[in-house]
């Protein structure tokens, strides 16, 4: 019986330990507040980088959702909605990944959603 009750409380000391881990570790989480210039700001760097490297006249509207993945910077998936040469309203999806002590960016992604 005693043996039960320390092995509980080990489990659950061990679930309280590993839980902040694995979310500031390894899983990517939503971004809760899309809003935030911050993120606007990445959406719309993305955006120009793409543009940039295409040259296909898109124009950046605004960041709708998103997750972002802490690893040695940080990987930030982003839901952006984007005015095409023909005057619509499109989503792309933009992987960008971010070392801000260093100052880089890297965009890795960049793909129609719709
Ligand atoms: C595109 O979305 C913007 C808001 O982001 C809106 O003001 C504009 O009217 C929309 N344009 C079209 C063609 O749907």
């Amino acid at each position: 019986m005693k043996t039960y009750t320390i092995l509980f409380a080990i489990a659950i000391v061990a679930s309280a330990i590993t839980a902040p881990i694995t979310v500031a570790g390894c899983g990517s989480h939503p971004i809760l507040d899309v809003n935030e210039p911050h993120i606007q700001e990445l959406g719309a760097w993305a955006v120009a980088e793409h543009v940039k490297q295409t040259n296909d006249g898109l124009k950046f509207g605004k960041v709708v959702s998103g997750s972002e993945q802490l690893v040695s910077g940080v990987n930030y998936r982003l839901y952006i909605v984007v005015l095409n040469l023909a005057g619509q309203n499109v989503t792309y999806n933009a992987v960008v990944y971010e070392q801000i002590w260093i100052n880089t960016r890297e965009l890795t992604s960049f793909d129609r959603v719709n």
